[in-house]
């Protein structure tokens, strides 16, 4: 029997399935606090007489100075009594010798449970080497029934990063990369189905205009070595081109000249006559865009390796047919959804949505005069098409605060279209601004060169120290993987709404909560596994009555609550729900060092505290994971 399987008879007389049985939501072969949860909620009943199932979801885990759990004693919905004494008459009444629980602590309605520590540090750590980098996954969350696993999993779209061929990749494309890519594996880590979608900016007049840029100035060479950047000279170069002709034309026109000729065979009308080409497909213009797509591809798939991120799908609004867009058309005119202005269609939600919020979801328009479709056109069709595919639970768009208003319009289209239960599945997930991203060669373009600059920076910052970095095997690669990290950990502190400065100087160091900080921390306690030099039986057949001291007590105290952290991360959606458990834990371990050494203590203290430092270095690295993170050992 697994040490929480005995823990679980012990003071239930019920095995662990029993438990789980009881309480939705409740796995404790997988999250230890489940079973402190059910153990208090039955110890609570007898108290107060409350229903079990009402006491067992208001158990709210909660700072560790604040307790192990904390009740709100409202929560129990006990009519005509004040809540203060009821608080106060509980922790009096409550049983001297449970097993698990200390006796509680009353302030003002409050109760906070502390946890006694022998049974906690035998249940926690020995789960956590049994279950290694599984430890905080819970796979049944995403099961459509979790009585019975054969009716599948829930599926979900996580669509993000969509960078636009050709165009720089901004500080927006870099945070949706990994916002978007740590929702993923959060989705993953709670047993979801997760398609990770691209949907790239790779249609419009813009591109016709790409294609006449090859035809003028296009080099073979350079295409297939580097086609994202040389695709981007040719963009650049093709409307510095077009904005000179423009001028021209423009002072022809203002001299009284003739200049239908001239507008007629202009780069523009060029761009739309080639663009008109590609959307009536023809072969050899789509052809040729569909090589600059595709070498593109090639390029972005090789950077988003580096950040661990694997697309399930390149789609992006090419993708969006003319035919799928013609039937939305229709059926947006039987739903009497658009209406004709001046030969384009537009939708006027102030029409068609009551009061304030048909104001503010404002005018878009979904045709133009020449019946081109745009932007929002595109995504109305694409998200049917998605869901006809994939016919998924949920749905989410990891966008710029800056397209609040477009994603806003797409999901009421959708509603008003009469699919309000696709629309309901869909969320956009938004950010705020990182404000002066540049590089030490100037502005950004791509996130290659992002990369390449922190990783440069990282590596001055680690040659500063000569006796370290003499250590390090591979100096190249290991400044590298802090440098992503930096950027990383500097967009993942704060909430996603907030802007921020990209600050490179701040986010290389080492101290203050960094990327590589948090590194550091895990090379560390991986370190320590190196010197003590035991076997993972002695470290699992350790003595863990040994582990009695606060830090020692402290660090297994949060190591519990990394499952909680998780779930209560698919709640937030925020990044920095996991990042601040992550540098609580860090602090935690450095100010332990000194009190619980491991090499040069007592063989049998030795491997407790290895038991313990283990954990910390499973879950650290868990949790670096799941951000996106690849933890370093050295
Ligand atoms: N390519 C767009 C841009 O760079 C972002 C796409 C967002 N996704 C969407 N389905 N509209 O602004």
């Amino acid at each position: 029997l697994s040490s929480m399987d005995q823990l679980a008879k012990q003071v239930e007389g019920l095995s662990l399935d029993a438990i789980a049985e009881k309480y939705p939501n409740c796995y404790p072969a997988i999250n230890p606090f489940d079973l402190y949860r059910a153990h208090l909620s039955n110890v609570l009943s007898e108290l107060t007489g409350v229903d079990t199932k009402i006491i067992y979801p208001n158990l709210q885990w909660t700072q560790l100075d604040k307790g192990d759990f904390v009740l709100a004693t409202p929560a129990l919905r006990l009519k005509g009594k004040k809540f203060d004494e009821l608080a106060k008459e509980w922790a009096e009444k409550f049983p001297e010798n449970d097993p698990l629980f200390e006796k509680p602590i009353a302030s003002g309605y409050f109760l906070s449970f502390f946890a006694r520590t022998a049974p906690l540090v035998k249940a926690i750590l020995p789960t956590i080497l049994a279950t290694g980098s599984d430890f905080g996954r819970n796979t049944f969350l995403g099961l459509r029934d979790p009585k019975d696993p054969s009716k599948g999993k829930k599926r979900i779209i996580v669509e993000f990063s969509s960078p636009n061929i050709a165009k720089p990749f901004h500080a927006g494309h870099l945070r949706s990369t990994i916002i978007g890519g740590f929702l993923a594996n959060l989705y993953d880590a709670a047993g979801w189905e997760v398609t990770r979608m691209n949907y790239l900016g790779d249609w419009g007049k813009q591109y016709g205009l790409l294609a006449l840029a090859f035809e003028k100035y296009g080099d073979e060479e350079a295409l297939s070595k580097d086609p994202i950047n040389h695709l981007f000279q040719l963009y650049v170069r093709i409307n510095n081109d077009m904005a000179a002709e423009k001028e021209e034309i423009a002072k022809k026109k203002e001299a009284g000249e003739d200049i239908t000729e001239l507008e007629a065979n202009s780069l523009d009308e060029q761009a739309r006559r080639y663009f008109k080409k590609m959307t009536d497909r023809d072969e050899a213009a789509l052809a040729q865009w569909k090589r600059f797509r595709d070498l593109s591809i090639v390029r972005y798939k090789k950077t988003y390796a580096r950040l661990n991120i694997n697309f399930d799908e390149y789609s992006g609004e090419s993708q969006v047919s003319e035919e799928a867009m013609d039937k939305t058309a229709k059926l947006m005119e039987e739903k009497k959804i658009c209406k004709e202005d001046n030969g384009a269609q537009l939708v006027d939600f102030a029409a068609l949505v009551p009061g304030k919020e048909g104001k503010r979801l404002e005018k878009p328009l979904v045709r133009k005069r020449d019946g081109t479709a745009l932007y929002l056109t595109r995504d109305i069709s694409e998200l049917l098409g998605r869901h006809e595919k994939y016919n998924f639970d949920k749905m989410i768009y990891v966008v710029a605060v800056q397209q609040d208003l477009h994603l806003k319009q797409l999901f009421k289209i959708i509603e008003l279209l009469g699919f309000k239960d696709i629309a309901d599945k869909c969320q956009h997930i938004n950010f705020g601004m990182v404000k002066g991203m540049s590089t030490r060669k100037g502005t950004v373009k791509f996130l290659d060169d992002i990369l390449r600059d922190v990783g440069d920076t990282m590596h001055d910052v680690m040659r500063k120290n000569e006796t370290k970095y003499k250590q390090v095997e591979d100096p190249e690669q290991t400044a590298d993987t802090l440098g992503i990290s930096s950027v990383m950990v500097q967009d993942m502190t704060g909430k996603r709404i907030n802007d921020y400065t990209f600050n490179m100087e701040a986010m290389t160091s080492f101290e203050g909560d960094t990327g590589p900080y948090l590194q550091y921390a895990h090379a560390r306690v991986s370190s320590i596994r190196r010197k003590a030099n035991l076997t993972d039986e002695e470290v699992a057949g350790a003595d863990l009555s040994l582990l009695s001291e606060t830090h020692a007590v402290n660090i297994v105290r949060l190591l519990a609550q990394w499952p909680d952290t998780v779930q209560n991360t698919l709640r937030t959606l925020e990044p920095c729900t996991v990042l601040s458990y992550l540098f609580k834990m860090t602090h935690a371990l450095s100010s332990s060092y000194d009190h619980l050494q491991v090499v040069g203590s007592e063989r049998e203290l030795m491997k407790a505290r290895m038991a313990l430092y283990e954990s910390a270095r499973i879950v650290l690295g868990n949790g670096m994971r799941l951000l996106g993170l690849s933890p370093v050992d050295r």
